[in-house]
């Protein structure tokens, strides 16, 4: 997987439990002892980050080891962050009578579905504009597979919604001046920092987009239901426009195994692997051995680099 040494973000996605964060921590310490300037970002609510290097991380980039931050971003939090926001900028743009009312609003919005991924998407989307310049290379470790794909239609979603928003905000404007007498329509913030949205949704579409920058590579392991449910996410990204191009097959069994428990699992293993040959034609395949012990600290997730590098 050396190329993806290159890439400027990699995502990192799959069925829950199957390895995603080992892997995603693995080759983001890898790229970092290559010399690659790396964030590794934990965006499942869930996080585990802190856990396998075995410090606190919260929702600052911090310190890892030589080239190496890692950030967990609390959906929670971000929507807190996210609405205050919202209400800061509204602020300044409306009369008090109003402020009430529209806080009021905000509050209940704050709460409906999607809220928190908004948010969260709104993160992603700084820190991958932000990270371009300030590292070589961002790192996502995501939560199981339907949320990533719904994070990635977002920006389309939110494109459209804020099209629309721009649109209506734009008659208004000329309504009024028309109701003044076909003066230039006044200057409006509002319209002004939802086009600074679309255009920054826009720049982070261009890079998600750009597979010479951005890459999404599949965990799963030997067994049917991870196999059938990368399948079906694969099929979904390239709905997207976005192809796949590797897949990491973690936890394969040693080939010497003795306990006939075992042999009689590394017998089905076998058939999975071949099988997902077939299914799985056009991607590459990695392996990596299931290990003796489970993997945290810098010298098993060193190890596991050594099976992805
Ligand atoms: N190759 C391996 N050999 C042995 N243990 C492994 C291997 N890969 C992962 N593990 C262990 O399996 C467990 C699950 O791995 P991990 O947390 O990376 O999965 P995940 O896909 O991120 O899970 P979640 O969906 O909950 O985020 C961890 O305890 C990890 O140490
Ligand atoms: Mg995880």
């Amino acid at each position: 997987m050396k190329a993806y040494l290159d890439k400027k973000v990699l995502f990192f996605g799959g069925k829950g439990g199957v390895g995603k964060t080992t892997s995603a921590s693995s080759f983001a310490v890898g790229a970092a002892k290559r010399g690659k300037k790396t964030l590794l970002v934990s965006t499942d609510p869930a996080h585990n980050t802190g856990d396998i290097f075995d410090r606190p991380i919260g929702g600052k980039e911090t310190p890892i080891a030589e080239n190496l931050w890692a950030i967990e971003i609390d959906p929670h939090v971000e929507s807190h962050r996210y609405i205050n926001q919202v209400k800061d900028n509204i602020r300044q743009v409306v009369s008090s009578r109003m402020l009430e009312e529209i806080n009021r609003q905000i509050d209940v919005a704050s709460v409906s579905p999607g809220a928190e991924e908004a948010a969260l998407f709104d993160r992603l989307v700084d820190l991958i504009l932000e990270g371009q310049d300030a590292y070589d290379l961002i790192v996502f470790d995501t939560a199981p597979t339907g949320h990533t794909i719904r994070l990635l239609s977002l920006p389309e979603l939110m494109g459209v919604w804020v099209d629309g928003m721009l649109s209506r905000r734009q008659k208004t404007n000329e309504m009024n001046a028309w109701l003044n007498d076909g003066e230039e329509p006044p200057d409006d913030p509002i319209y002004e920092v939802l086009q600074r949205r679309k255009n920054k949704f826009a720049r982070a579409r261009e890079i998600l987009l750009d597979p010479s920058r951005t890459s999404f590579i599949f965990v799963m392991i030997p067994e049917k239901l991870p196999m059938v449910e990368t399948k079906k996410a694969i099929a979904m990204l390239q709905k997207h426009g976005i192809p796949t191009e590797t897949i990491i097959v973690n936890r394969v069994l040693p080939d010497d195994v003795v306990d006939p428990f075992f042999q009689k699992r590394k017998e089905q293993e076998k058939r999975y692997l071949e099988q997902m040959k077939e299914m799985f034609a056009e991607q590459r395949l990695h392996y990596i051995p299931m290990m003796e012990h489970d993997i945290y600290g810098m010298d098993a997730l060193l190890k596991i680099a050594g099976h992805l590098l």
